[in-house]
């Protein structure tokens, strides 16, 4: 399905947005995207967003304090000045809907507007999250039937990205409607993130749309038709190699699909979560900016380590992931349990990962890493972004990555 995918793409890329020339193939259909009715929008995430969210660390337990503390510590890190700007309230913040239908928060958040004039006074903006279907993935209020008037009340509170999450709508909706057919299925899904796009946009209000439904039906073929900035590419992430890895494997061949404005989401980050090792947090790190990841960090922000801002914060490995071209990373190969990726950055300049996957190879058996693979010439000019320092790469340079470590360069001028 992914191979077909990357026509449809073309279309967009060619007719709305700055993309690489790769998907500069022949279109096959014309896309719907209202060049016209987008126009008078203010353009958001021109560069992958940056933020954090509450469902990673505090999941249903997240409170209106959690929210404040989030955006004073966003900002008294530092992290606000490297980049971080949306403080987004995942599941969990629903009340009831009134006799009217307007829906309220419940008793964790006693008044919305009041929460987000606080966030915005710290020059942060707030996120929010629903589900297009009756109830959310926890179980709370959603916006099926209530879309503009929940639009509107988000807009009315000051929220400035939401993110709508599929749950109930598939057994609510998808297989009540179309309990056969799995195509209609979809294009009921799509109508109903369609329907969300057009309530938020008739509110006047710039606010990000992150779509999460999991990947299904190749979501980043028609993301963007339905005014996705961001869509979740998989299944939901957890703070542990595994799930980091082969989450990291799903985004082969998406590439293709990202540009400014709209992005492949493979899940917020878990830097500082559970038991993940300083260099599996730095590999999940640099692996998320090689794939312009939207960077929203799920750690415990007041309890942050010293080692776990560094990461975090790291200036070079942000401007990979900002990087305004807006490319994303591809697998240039792998040799055994090594894997290397590369970025084009603008420029001229380039990002390479080298992340040792393995659980114990290390010096016994150093890589050694074929420039040539990566269509480069000889010895090549690089900075280390872990360790700050200038180096040079040679071809098959040996190098000791430990187990789930990376190497992270940025080549300047590539040769
Ligand atoms: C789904 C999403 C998660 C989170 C929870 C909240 O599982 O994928 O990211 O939003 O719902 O219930």
């Amino acid at each position: 399905m992914r191979i077909f995918a990357s026509l449809s793409v073309a279309v967009l890329a060619l007719t709305t947005f700055t993309v690489s020339a790769q998907t500069a193939a022949t279109p096959k259909a014309p896309h719907k995207v209202n060049q016209k009715s987008a126009a008078p929008q203010v353009l958001v995430a021109q560069t992958p967003p940056m933020g954090w969210n509450s469902w990673n660390f505090f999941a249903g337990k997240v409170t209106d304090k959690n929210i404040r503390d989030a955006a004073d510590e966003i900002v008294s890190t530092g992290m606000k000045d490297a980049g971080y700007i949306y403080i987004n309230i995942d599941d969990t913040w629903e009340g009831d809907r009134d006799a009217d239908g307007v829906l309220h928060s419940n008793s964790k958040f006693p008044d919305m507007k009041a929460l987000a004039d606080y966030v915005h006074s710290k020059g942060l903006k707030l996120g929010i999250y629903s589900s297009p279907g009756p109830k959310t993935c926890a179980g709370y209020a959603a916006s099926l039937d209530h879309e503009v008037q929940d639009a509107q009340l988000y807009a009315s509170w000051g929220v400035d990205y939401l993110k709508y999450d599929l749950c109930s709508f598939r057994e609510a909706v998808m297989t009540k409607q179309a309990p056969d057919d799995p195509a209609a299925q979809m294009r009921l899904m799509e109508a109903a993130y369609a329907k969300m796009d057009k309530a938020l946009k008739a509110t006047g209000r710039p606010i990000v749309y992150s779509l999460c439904q999991y990947g299904w039906d190749s979501v980043w073929e028609w993301g963007p038709q339905v005014g996705a900035n961001l869509w979740r590419t998989t299944g939901d992430i957890r703070p542990q190699w595994n799930s980091i890895y082969s989450i990291l494997g799903e985004q082969q061949g998406l590439a293709k699909y990202v540009a400014p404005g709209h992005w492949n989401d493979p899940d917020m980050l878990e830097v500082g979560n559970g038991r993940l090792s300083l260099a599996e947090n730095r590999a999940h790190f640099s692996m998320w900016a090689m794939l312009a990841a939207p960077l929203l960090a799920g750690n415990d922000l007041p309890n942050m380590k010293p080692e776990i801002k560094a990461i975090l914060t790291n200036p070079d490995v942000i401007a990979i992931d900002q990087d305004k071209l807006g490319h994303e990373a591809t697998k240039a190969y792998s040799d055994g349990e090594v894997d290397v990726w590369t970025r084009h950055l603008s420029g001229g300049a380039m990002g390479i990962a080298v992340l040792n996957a393995g659980s114990d190879r290390y010096s016994t058996h150093p890589f050694h890493l074929d420039l040539a693979k990566l269509g480069l010439h000889g010895a090549q000019k690089a900075k280390d972004l872990w360790t700050g320092k200038e180096m040079e790469l040679t071809q098959n340079m040996p190098l000791e990555i430990a187990s789930h470590d990376i190497l992270l360069v940025r080549i300047a001028a590539p040769k």
